[in-house]
């Protein structure tokens, strides 16, 4: 893949992935490790500026947003080891998780970027709870990957009637949580193409979101399916296998 021509392009096979820039040749471990770096100084220093102003922001009652803007520079952190950590694989712990309080946990934050967006967003979960044993930061991450191509999707279809649905359901095996969208959807190309490390139809896409999603799911013992049309809309269903109720094993 060429991103510009002679600065960056990118030779994958089933486990090298090497970066040519136009002086170097780099594996991907370098160039994300750069990256990593190169995001994580100006992070800390918007965290400690949020944190100077955080007294007067709690007078004018905007305590949440603080704490708000905490949590994402902190997942943002998270997140970049995260990338690094699927370069360089290191162990993940899994815990039992309830679906609905993972959802729950941080659909506040679509919300909002649902408001700002001017679209729709709902979440419909089942009375009865749904566990799972999983790294919770990757799950989150996964989610935030799929709801994020979803409000793009919307954006790109540049209509005013955006509808971004999650709904939570179960079969007898797996916990399936489905992000639903009435974005622009994709054509068969780019279906086909979805899931490719560096694919991307977006200007400022990375081709990134897909790939991991789909490497954290399936080392979970999950799969994740989606359907399209185009100009219509796309569903993504992640499916996690559920937590045997005689395995009360933490690890
Ligand atoms: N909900 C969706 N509706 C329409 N197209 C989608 C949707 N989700 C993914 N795609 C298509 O699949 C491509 C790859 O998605 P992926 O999330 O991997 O990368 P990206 O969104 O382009 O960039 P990023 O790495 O920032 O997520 C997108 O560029 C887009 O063409
Ligand atoms: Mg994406």
């Amino acid at each position: 893949m060429n991103k510009r021509e002679n600065s960056f392009s990118v030779l994958l096979d089933d486990k090298t992935i090497v970066v040519h820039t136009s002086n170097h040749e780099r594996t991907a471990e370098e160039v994300f490790a750069g990256i990593a770096h190169e995001i994580r100084n100006p992070l800390t220093a918007i965290r400690g500026f949020i944190q100077l102003l955080k007294p007067d922001l709690i007078e004018i009652g905007k305590a949440k947003y603080v704490d708000i803007l905490m949590e994402e520079i902190d997942r943002t952190n998270g997140l970049i080891s995260e990338y690094l950590g699927c370069v360089k694989p290191s162990p993940k712990p899994r815990k039992i998780v309830s679906v609905q309080k993972l959802i729950a946990d941080f659909s506040f934050l679509f919300e909002s970027e649902a408001i700002i967006r001017n679209v729709k967003f709902s979440v419909n979960f089942p009375n009865e709870e749904i566990h799972i044993k999983a790294n919770e930061t990757q799950i989150r991450q996964v989610l935030f990957n799929l709801v994020r191509n979803a409000f793009e999707a919307i954006e790109e279809k540049g209509f005013s009637d955006g509808e971004v649905k999650v709904e939570i359901s179960t079969d007898p095996q797996f916990a399936c949580m489905t992000v639903y969208d009435n974005g622009i959807g994709m054509d068969e190309v780019t279906s086909q193409k979805m899931s490719k490390t560096f694919f991307t139809t977006k200007e400022n896409g990375t081709g990134i979101g897909l790939s991991i999603s789909r490497k954290i799911i399936e080392e979970h013992g999950g799969r994740i399916e989606v359907k399209s049309q185009s100009g219509v809309g796309t569903s993504a269903a992640i499916f996690l296998p559920l937590k045997e109720e005689k395995d009360n094993s933490q690890n």
